[in-house]
């Protein structure tokens, strides 16, 4: 990795610092170490304890791929924080030619290649430190069997390997002129076409299932019905999952899916997950 090439991003004023570790434990873990830093971007080469959504491990070998995090205090509501999330997965999949499975998985040709962990740590003056982490596998040449029909990487995809410290500077370079604008907006307005443009299930129908509970929970009725608000789902055990068409995002990132009785439900990300009706995609 030339940290030299990294450099741009401070001397151009996109960060306020970038760090680098050959090895460290999580980027994220950099970043929570360093809250007083306005924007940071904390790159390693290898994660020893890479971490992903729900909890799961996120393996990060050596010189295969993009392991990153921005530290940022946008000038948001706490409520907009998940828009952050949208952000990168936007950065990211406009850098790589990809798609996006809401909310925070990065597609190509229907298997993962990126993974985003936002998380926020609030310290004791209340003030709130958002941490996105990417994980992007780049030149990973091969993947255990039991993950290789659901991820893989822009070299087994593109058939190339690739620089990532170009591709680091350019993904950067665009989620924060992102973060700029939406603490400018207040709202995430501004790229719903875009978005939606790259949005794997637009238009499709999905299976949505619950987060809190077992992933066999298909979401099948929703408590709170609401026509183009905000509602909080309930998830109903079935042995036949209920499918939704996708119809876009809302102002706030939340998913808007429409029932087969064609009432229009919003879904926040952290509560449930969203599936094509053959499995992953
Ligand atoms: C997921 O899809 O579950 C999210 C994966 C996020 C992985 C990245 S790699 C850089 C940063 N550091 C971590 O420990 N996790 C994120």
């Amino acid at each position: 990795m030339e940290y030299e090439l990294l450099n741009v991003l401070e001397n151009n004023g996109f960060v306020d610092r970038v760090i680098y570790e050959y090895e460290t434990t999580s980027t994220n873990d950099i970043c929570k170490a360093n809250t007083d830093i306005e924007r940071l971007l904390a790159v390693a080469e290898l994660q020893t304890a890479g971490r992903g959504r729900m909890g799961r491990h996120w393996e990060s070998p050596a010189g295969e791929g993009i392991w990153m995090s921005l530290l940022c205090h946008p000038d948001l509501s706490p409520e907009c924080i998940p828009g952050i999330t949208l952000l990168a997965g936007l950065a990211i999949a406009e850098c790589t030619d990809a798609f996006i499975k809401w909310p925070n998985d990065i597609i190509i040709n229907g298997k993962k290649i990126c993974g985003i962990l936002t998380e926020m740590v609030t310290d004791a003056d209340s003030k709130n430190h958002i941490i996105c982490g990417m994980g992007i596998n780049v030149n990973t040449e091969s993947f255990p069997e039991e993950l290789s029909d659901k991820g893989t990487s822009l070299y087994l995809e593109r058939g190339s390997k690739i620089s990532r410290e170009p591709l680091i500077i350019s993904i950067i370079q665009k989620l924060t002129n992102y973060i700029n604008e939406y603490e400018k907006t207040g709202n995430l307005s501004f790229i719903k076409k875009q978005y939606e443009s790259l949005l794997i299930h637009m238009d499709k129908k999905v299976i949505l299932h619950s987060l809190s509970e077992a992933s066999e929970n298909y979401v099948n009725q929703f408590s709170n019905v609401a026509h183009g608000s905000s509602s909080n789902s309930s998830a109903s055990q079935s042995p036949e999952p209920a499918t939704y068409i996708t119809r876009g995002i809302d102002n706030s990132g939340a998913l808007i899916v429409e029932d087969n009785a064609g009432t229009i439900h919003t879904i926040s990300s952290d509560e449930i997950s969203v599936r094509g009706l053959l499995g992953y995609i």
